[in-house]
């Protein structure tokens, strides 16, 4: 048993406001659903992110390679890489020389990353890190020469599961793995019209509904729990002034829940909630106060054409 894991929930669950760690959405099946949301036609993230980096790869190797020659692409939650390889395709076909470090907590998701990068592209030196971001970051800071620039990849707005607040420790701690001249490249969503950002997550076959209550067949699975997920509903709600989407599962009954491992009873009033994520829309101007906050300059703000998401470049 994952004791992380069992602890997270136990505490979790036992607060007055209930909640779930967004980190356990990935399990396998988890994994398996996030692929298909971002197939959706209603999660515009990721076509929108995909357009930014198919447009700008060759100015954003500009800022790359500036000043020093080589660099090291490290890619924080890398996955299947299937965002970074744009940027990967064209950077090898031009015979530019850099690194590429995926990093990701999934072991089966980095191997077979390496097999189709290996595949794919034969002469790319990579080196995947199974490994929490901290642990990768400060195994880098000390064996990436000096010479050499660290570009960080944060993309896919993963950063949208902090707050503002969240946000700037992020930034902050990984500013402090980081020597002056290294680069951050962070995509954040945008706001915009409230019903495109609500029906991105409210999709119309229910696949983000299937991934939260995934959680609840998680600790099924894994801490012997009974939950009974079709007695809970997936509640999505997008507040324009913080610009935070918060997702809920809203217990449908009155019930007690047993979780075996935990030797924990857990009851839940209808109509009360679990809080499993956030997934915050920014500004241009939060991005702006939230760089200065932690101490970096902003390079440029890679936008689409129609201003619903930004891959901001960052430098120390
Ligand atoms: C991976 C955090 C960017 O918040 O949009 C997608 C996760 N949750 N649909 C997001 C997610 C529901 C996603 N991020």
């Amino acid at each position: 048993m994952n004791q992380k894991f069992a602890n997270d929930i136990q505490s979790g669950l036992s607060a007055t406001q209930k909640s779930i760690p967004y980190i356990y959405f990935y399990n396998e099946r988890g994994s398996w659903l996030f692929q298909q949301i971002m197939q959706l036609p209603e999660y515009y993230l990721t076509a929108c992110e995909i357009c930014i980096l198919d447009t700008y790869k060759g100015k954003l190797l500009e800022y790359f390679q500036a000043k020093k020659k080589g660099f090291n692409l490290v890619d924080l939650g890398a996955g299947d890489a299937s965002k970074t390889k744009i940027l990967l395709q064209d950077y090898v076909e031009k015979g530019v020389p850099f690194t590429y470090t995926p990093v990701d907590l999934s072991t089966s998701i980095l191997s077979a990353l390496s097999e189709s990068l290996d595949a794919a592209y034969p002469d790319l030196k990579h080196q995947a890190m199974n490994k929490e971001y901290w642990d990768a970051m400060e195994i880098l800071k000390d064996n990436t020469p000096k010479s050499e620039r660290k570009v960080v990849l944060f993309l896919g707005a993963n950063i949208g599961n902090f707050t503002y607040e969240e946000s700037v420790d992020f930034l902050t701690t990984l500013k402090s793995y980081l020597n002056p001249g290294d680069q951050v490249l962070i995509g954040f969503d945008l706001k915009k019209r409230p019903e495109i950002i609500y029906k991105a997550y409210l999709d119309s076959k229910g696949i983000t509904a299937a991934f939260n209550l995934n959680l609840l067949h998680r600790i099924n699975q894994e801490l012997g729990g009974n939950f009974k997920p079709n007695y809970f509903r997936f509640y999505p709600y997008y507040n324009p002034q913080t610009g935070e989407l918060r997702s809920h599962l809203v217990s449908q009954k009155d019930q007690t829940v047993t979780i075996d491992a935990l030797n924990m009873e857990v009851k839940f009033e209808q109509w009360e909630s679990i809080h499993t994520e956030i997934s915050k829309k920014h500004t241009i101007k939060e991005i702006e106060s939230l760089a200065t906050a932690a101490g970096f300059t902003i390079k440029e703000h890679f936008l689409d054409n129609k201003a619903y998401f930004v891959d901001t470049l960052l430098e120390i």
